[in-house]
């Protein structure tokens, strides 16, 4: 079972899980702000559920690669969207400021609430 660790937590999952509702079902603070409230359900067009990865998820599918090319998200930048992520191993996944998690810096974990 793989681990997927977010904001000083660690979570086991299911190979295969989607990394959305993985962090979601642990209550874990994916979102910021408003995008708690105002986000696409993990349809892939909102673009809020924005994180960087380290380990390995599944390929990016094609709304993804639509949708992180689209501002405030810039394909360089290397984000990808949790909701369209398979976790296929152990993660090391990291939120950072602002509603698309496209700021400066990551989310500290103490100030954020769980969802
Ligand atoms: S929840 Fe909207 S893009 Fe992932």
């Amino acid at each position: 079972m793989p681990t997927v660790r977010f904001a000083g937590h660690s979570v086991e999952c299911p190979l295969g899980a989607n990394l959305r509702m993985v962090l979601l079902r642990a209550r874990l603070p994916l979102y910021n702000s408003v995008a708690r409230a105002l986000n696409c359900r993990g349809f892939g067009t909102c673009g809020t559920c924005a994180v960087r990865i380290e380990g390995k998820v599944s390929d990016l599918t094609t709304v993804e690669r639509v949708r992180m090319q689209l501002p405030p998200h810039e394909r360089e930048a290397g984000l990808r969207l949790a909701c369209q992520c398979q976790v296929l191993g152990d993660l090391v996944v990291t939120k950072y400021l602002g509603v698309w998690g496209t700021g400066e810096g990551p989310v500290d974990p103490k100030a954020s609430p769980k969802r």
